[in-house]
This record gives C-alpha cells, sequence and structure tokens, in this order.
C-alpha cells in the first residue's frame, strides 16, 4: 500500500516539477497546479500529529493533495471528501487513486464547490465533523468557503489554505483573507512560508 502511493507520488511530483519549470508547455486547462512536496510533507505530518480520520478537501485536481493527505489518514481507517468541478481533472484523479491503492477512502464530489459544501453543510451529520480541511481551490471565494466550512469542523480542528504568499497575483486577496482569519474569536490562524505559503487555522471555539 505504502509503496504504490509512494509510486504514485513519485510520478505526479515529476509531472509538477516539469509543469512549474514551464520546460515543457501544458494547456491551463491540464495544469495540476498541485501543491509542493514540503506542503505535502506538512499536511501528511500535521494530519498523523492530530489523529485525523475525517478530511475534507476543496480543489482536488488531479489528486496529487489528496494523495499526500490519504498517505497518513489511511493508517487511522479515515475518509477523505474532495471537491471538484472539473470533469477531466476527476478522471484523472480517480486513475492516481487506484494507481495509489486509495480509491476505497476517498469520494469525489462533482461540482461547484459553494454548491457542494451548502449541501454537506445542511446535514446534521456533518455538523464538527471533519477534524482535517485543505481548501486549495479559486481563490475569490475563499471567504465564503471558510464560513461555509467552519461549523463543520470539530473543536481543535485545522483548516490549512494554500497560496497564501505566491502566486503574487493572489496576495492582495489572500491577505484580505488572513486579515479575516485574524479578526474571528473562534480561531487562531498563522501563515507559514512553506510551499506557496500554507496559513493554517485551529478552530478553538
Ligand atoms: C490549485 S488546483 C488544486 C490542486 C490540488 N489541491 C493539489 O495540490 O494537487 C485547484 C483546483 O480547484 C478546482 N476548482 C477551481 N474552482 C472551483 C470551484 N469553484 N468549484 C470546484 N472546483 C474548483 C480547479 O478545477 C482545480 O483543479
Amino acid at each position: 500500500m505504502n509503496d504504490s502511493i509512494s509510486r504514485t507520488l513519485e510520478e505526479l511530483e515529476k509531472c509538477s516539477i516539469l509543469e512549474k519549470s514551464r520546460s515543457i508547455d501544458v494547456p491551463q486547462k491540464e495544469r495540476m497546479l498541485a501543491i509542493t512536496k514540503e506542503t505535502g510533507e506538512l499536511l501528511s505530518m500535521i494530519l498523523r500529529l492530530k489523529n485525523a480520520k475525517n478530511m475534507l478537501e476543496i480543489g482536488t485536481s488531479v489528486g496529487y493533495s489528496t494523495i499526500w493527505c490519504a498517505k497518513a489518514i489511511i493508517k487511522k481507517s479515515g475518509k477523505i471528501i474532495t471537491i471538484e468541478q472539473d470533469p477531466e481533472k476527476i478522471r484523472r484523479a480517480n486513475e492516481n487513486f487506484q494507481k495509489a491503492k486509495i480509491e476505497d477512502i476517498i469520494t469525489i464530489k462533482e461540482g461547484i464547490a459553494i454548491k457542494i459544501l451548502k449541501e454537506l453543510r445542511i446535514q446534521e451529520k456533518n455538523k464538527g465533523f471533519f477534524d482535517f480541511v485543505l481548501i486549495d481551490a479559486d481563490k475569490e471565494n475563499i471567504i465564503e468557503y471558510f464560513d461555509l466550512i467552519l461549523p463543520m469542523v470539530s473543536l481543535g480542528g485545522i483548516i490549512v489554505t494554500d497560496n497564501m504568499l505566491y502566486p503574487e497575483k493572489y496576495r492582495q486577496n489572500m491577505k484580505k483573507f488572513s486579515d479575516y482569519l485574524k479578526s474571528k474569536p473562534d480561531v487562531i490562524t498563522t501563515t507559514l512560508p512553506i510551499g506557496n505559503g500554507e496559513e493554517m487555522t485551529i478552530k478553538i471555539k
């Protein structure tokens, strides 16, 4: 199991490095836009420290970050729900989950994140259910994502948000998000200069 996970991560890492180096021209729609390997290691470590079992991800792409998280979650017999709107990316993610042999612990919800989050949120069973969330989709709706997600996070649960520092085109939006988080009494938050900049937010009330 761990071998198949590591092999799939290595394969995807190679594609991601090529994509980021621009040494091959990957059309915009086909880009993985994945977290960095260091971020993957960090997420996996946080999940282990927290003994996390139930995870929610916004922005699956082809599944690189999901597989990093699954690596930790599978040890606790945990489950991941991940949201993606692009059917071709979902096809590739499913292929990668099968290669990694983790398809049994992952549910992909296809559609627009806000709509799916609203559907998840009205289900009583999801109140305080998730102990870990990764936000990594479009940046325009990030505050709305956070507000929809917070009631579904357990006390002491962790929300990580990617792209706080890079690409620079998102800086202004992400600064607004970070200021919003700092104004909230029910969370503590910090920006870690790892990968593209990771916001780590803990629900304390
Ligand atoms: C940065 S990529 C995710 C990368 C992935 N987390 C990883 O590190 O491997 C963002 C993904 O979010 C998806 N996305 C963007 N906006 C979305 C939305 N409003 N609803 C659902 N998915 C969305 C995109 O199609 C894209 O695949």
